[in-house]
């Protein structure tokens, strides 16, 4: 059995590990997509410890050139990754020492698994955070422009899921532009954080070797090294945070992915979605259904799920490095890969709906949804106190419920049975365009302040080059 033991820690093992401990052990089947992040790190330290003196420029040179073809070989489909050399590192190293023989041994001086995983994780986390950004902004930027495009257009806007008061369509959709740019705020901010390089913080104690670890954070585009080399090895929270993050962005796509799912039910009927967007039923012919928006909703189940995940298998760890850490890349790699998607998704959604303006303004009306103005009526032409006039609205109300009538059809003698002084002009305000003609309110529904919203968010994403 001796010949079969680890290659990499061989001297003192002369057993090979039993099936189960290679099972539970290995990691390559997943943290393989971390392998252009695990090279480029191999690379800045194989040419820092050259510029340093600790290994030789053509042993240097050497490590370059094998690492790069083993990176070709890995995008090309060509490299057979072997579970028993466990994790991407010692597959990587593995092939450099068979293209390059006796100088891939030098690569490893001064470095440890445990500041290489470190370091390819918090590549690999950056990279996504770059790219959702950029996703998220195409998404506000569909957004807007949808807005832009649907200013006037009014539905209900609705409290409990009941009818409250008129809103523009434009309005409801600027309302998830912002959320975004909340999330796009928390994910920078974790970028921020996460932007320090644990590399040459070796196994836990650093190296007694003259690394420059600056140069090192520099070629990879961090912004320095990490101060600590215990906390480099060790902490994960640079995931959390992106996880928590995520997990919020999630929860903001699953609300607006069930309005998707409420707004193009029969009963709603506010948008359509194309056949690019639905599916049909194998046995109702009539069903059209928004299986997309339904993933979007669900999917925020695995991403706040791998975040818990994670908190969990921290949770207690002492320091600095323990196997558990493993762990930490499965559920990571599955949230965000779960996060793009859905980003893509309800981008590709919002710019296929298409918002049905008799439905919603039919919806609009019901519910006496302009209650709100009649009060803000009497308070503005008759003096009254709000208080007063919320329970004079009130009886009108249930007077035009009795009737089975809408506010504005009611008759002037009816609401002055209720308030003498009530006067015609009262109609001016009852109607849904007149409602949310008059929020005109910093942030309020008015048509006119959601055009200008949303030209001047499509003018800000599209400065930022979305
Ligand atoms: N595959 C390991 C991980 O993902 C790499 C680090 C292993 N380090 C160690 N000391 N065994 O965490």
């Amino acid at each position: 059995m001796t010949d079969t033991s680890n290659k990499m820690w061989g001297g003192r093992f002369t057993m090979s590990p039993a099936e189960i401990m290679q099972e539970i052990n290995a990691s390559v089947g997943f943290d393989k997509a971390m392998a252009p992040q695990d090279i480029a790190g191999s690379k800045a330290h194989a040419a820092m410890l050259a510029a340093q003196g600790i290994i030789s420029a053509e042993d240097a040179a050497a490590i370059a050139k094998g690492l790069d073809q083993v990176l070709a070989e890995i995008e090309a489909g060509k490299f057979a990754f072997k579970v028993e050399l466990e994790d991407v590192h010692m597959n990587v190293e593995s092939r450099l020492k068979e293209l390059i023989g006796e100088p891939a041994g030098r690569l490893h001086t001064a470095r440890s698994r445990n500041d290489q995983v470190a370091t390819d994780f918090r590549l690999y986390v950056r990279a996504w955070l770059d790219a959702t950004d950029a996703a998220i902004g195409k998404l506000q930027l569909a957004l807007a422009r949808k807005a832009a495009a649907n200013a006037e257009i009014v539905m209900p806007g609705f409290t409990h899921l009941q009818p409250a008061q008129p809103v523009t369509f434009g309005h409801h959709l600027l309302a998830y532009v912002e959320m975004l740019a909340r999330d796009r705020g928390r994910f920078a901010d974790a970028r921020t954080r996460l932007n320090q390089s644990p590399l040459g913080s070796a196994a836990l104690a650093g190296t007694s070797f003259p690394l420059d670890r600056h140069a090192t954070a520099k070629a990879l585009g961090f912004d320095e090294p990490t101060a600590n080399s215990l906390d480099g090895v060790s902490d994960r929270d640079f995931a959390l945070e992106t996880l928590a993050a995520a997990s919020i962005c999630a929860v903001h796509l699953s609300r607006f992915a069930e309005e998707i799912v409420l707004w193009t039910t029969p009963q709603f009927g506010f948008i359509r979605l194309s056949d690019r967007f639905t599916t049909g039923s194998s046995i109702m012919p009539q069903k059209r259904n928004p299986d997309a928006a339904e993933l979007v909703r669900a999917k925020v189940g695995r991403i706040a799920g791998a975040f818990q995940s994670l908190l969990m298998v921290m949770k207690g760890l002492p320091l600095a490095y323990s196997k558990d850490m493993q762990e930490d890349k499965e559920v990571t790699f599955d949230a965000l890969r779960s996060m793009t998607l859905g980003i893509s998704a309800v981008t590709g959604i919002v710019d296929d709906m298409q918002p049905v303006a008799e439905r919603m303004a039919a919806a609009a009306g019901a519910g006496y949804s302009t209650a709100t103005d009649l009060a803000d009526w009497l308070v503005r032409t008759l003096g009254m106190p709000f208080r007063e006039a919320h329970h004079v609205t009130g009886r009108i109300v249930a007077l035009a419920e009795a009737r089975k009538v809408a506010l504005d059809e009611l008759d002037l003698a009816a609401m002055q049975s209720v308030h003498p002084s009530i006067n015609k002009q009262v109609f001016d305000v009852l109607t849904v365009a007149q409602s949310v003609r008059s929020r005109t309110s910093y942030g309020g529904t008015a048509p006119q302040n959601v055009s200008k919203m949303a030209e001047a968010w499509i003018k800000r994403l599209e400065g930022q080059g979305v």
